[in-house]
């Protein structure tokens, strides 16, 4: 049964409000790490902290409970999570009360679970990613025990995973949310952790996606991201093109948004979905990884070079203010410069708006990791290099095309330097003259543009 049961739901509603007493006056912390997938976990998790009676706080130091939010897709983001849990060492010797938590892809993770074990006695309590429902009974264990508690799912990946609905979400924004459609993977590309750390893919009811859209549209949200890991494959009822359409359908002026999408299905459909809708953004995240479609194959990608040409003509053709953005992994087993010089060609071909470019990173208990040929990291860095310059060469000239043209901008407020700023349909970064409150839409005519910026004037 992948759905947890509305009892059970109840119950751990009954067990959150039954710890009140004792955490009146308590604060909590989630600390995230990782994709929108993570941080919306992470607001789950809030939400049912809430719910048990914790203040919710973005400050560690004075945090009575800490949950550490992990992500495991790079060693990078791995070792950036440990030394967080590394940071509470000390408070935790002063102070015997804080209670601190992991939880999140890494600790999905049994050999990862077993470092934190041996080497962070400190930490109290581990869960999960299939878990967050169950948020007050860890907390209430959590609580009550001296010794350290495990909330995990040792199943294979066709079992393991569930879809739960009626926690509440505790939202880090008033105008912008992600909603998931489906949680997991089922693709085992061969570098990937994802399919390991988050189980089988299982799609979130039509119906229940739809009231969580209609209510965030009702209470004023504008930007609202459609989450799932390979999102041409929901099947929650509908297709994923008649789910977005259908989530674009309600009265006011907002946008829905998706992430991600595959490209071996990434379908006309869709992008007749996009194009012919005026509240669905104008934006196609589409990570292509390599332009080699020997590596391509390697990855167990299961597109080529080719397919994925087409795939980007057919959008841009039909959708001609789209930006399109990639992935790209350097570095995969046995790339060569040849290989390389395929990513290059594909990138100046297809001439995306932004790229993100990973080195790849051996995650353990994946195919690649056991691959022969893994580059050196010196080889990588100057592939990796090579390419930044080369797209923000690409990225600068499309930014130029916008100069003189008015753009539609939600806005974000100010950016860090304090100057207004927000963001188009395509999620371009766009700064403007007048501060103008977080969550309104203005019209912005175009100045001047950098590589990942474009500078302009209220209209
Ligand atoms: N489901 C999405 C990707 C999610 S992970 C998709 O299939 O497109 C986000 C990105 O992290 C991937 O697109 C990939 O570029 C990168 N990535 C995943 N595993 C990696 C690894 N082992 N090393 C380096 N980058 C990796
Ligand atoms: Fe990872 Fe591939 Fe699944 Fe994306 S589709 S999450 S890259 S296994
Ligand atoms: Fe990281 Fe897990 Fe997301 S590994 S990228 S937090 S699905």
């Amino acid at each position: 049964m992948v759905y947890i049961e509305e009892f059970e739901i109840e119950r751990q509603k009954e067990i959150a409000f039954s710890l009140r007493e004792q955490t009146k006056g308590k604060k909590a912390c989630v600390i995230t790490f990782g994709c929108q997938q993570n941080e919306n976990d992470s607001e789950r998790i809030a939400g049912a902290l809430e719910m048990c009676g914790y203040e919710i706080t973005d400050d560690e130091k004075t945090a009575d409970l800490i949950i550490i939010n992990t992500c495991a897709i790079r060693e990078h983001a791995e070792i950036r999570a440990l030394s967080e849990a590394g940071q509470f060492k000390g408070r935790k010797e002063k102070d015997r009360s804080i209670k601190i938590g992991v939880c999140g892809c890494m600790a999905q993770q049994a050999h990862r679970r077993a470092q934190i074990y041996k080497s962070y006695p400190y930490v109290d309590f581990v869960f999960g990613t299939d878990m967050h429902h169950r948020v007050p009974e860890i907390i209430k264990e959590a609580l009550s025990s001296k010794k350290r508690t495990s909330f995990i799912t040792e199943k294979p990946h066709n079992e393991f995973g569930v879809i739960s609905e009626g926690m509440p979400v505790r939202r880090e924004s008033g105008y912008k949310a992600w909603v998931p459609v489906m949680y997991g993977c089922n693709n085992f590309c061969t570098y990937c952790v994802v399919p390991y750390a988050r189980g089988h893919e299982r799609s979130r009811r039509k119906e229940d996606v739809l009231a969580e859209v209609r209510s965030l549209v009702e209470s004023g949200y504008k930007d609202i991201t459609l989450l799932g890991q390979n999102v041409n494959s929901y099947a929650g009822g509908c297709t994923f093109a008649e789910l977005i359409t259908e989530c674009a359908k309600f009265d006011g002026e907002y946008r829905v948004r998706f992430m991600t999408s595959h490209p071996k299905d990434a379908s006309d459909e869709l992008i007749d979905a996009i194009a012919s809708n005026e509240k669905i953004a104008k934006q196609f995240h589409l990570p292509v990884q390599s332009g080699s479609s020997r590596i391509l194959k390697l990855m167990n990608r299961k597109y080529d070079r080719e397919k994925y040409l087409e795939r980007a003509k057919a959008i841009k053709s039909k959708i001609p203010e789209i930006s399109i953005t990639t992935d790209i992994i350097i570095g995969f087993p046995t790339e060569t410069e040849e290989d390389f010089a395929d990513t290059v060609s594909l990138v100046k071909e297809v001439g995306f708006d932004m790229i993100y470019t990973f080195i790849y990173s051996p995650r353990v208990g994946t195919v690649a990791a056991e691959m022969e040929g893994q580059i050196e990291k010196s080889v990588s860095n100057k592939r990796f290099a090579l390419l930044s310059d080369i797209e923000n060469e690409i990225a600068q000239s499309l930014n130029e095309q916008f100069i003189g043209k008015t753009v539609r901008v939600l806005s974000d407020g100010f950016n860090k330097n304090r100057i207004p700023c927000g963001r188009s349909t395509q999620n371009r970064i766009v700064t403007f003259d007048k501060p103008v409150p977080a969550g309104t839409f203005v019209d912005v005519l175009i100045e001047s543009a950098g590589a990942y910026m474009l500078c302009g004037k209220i209209v």
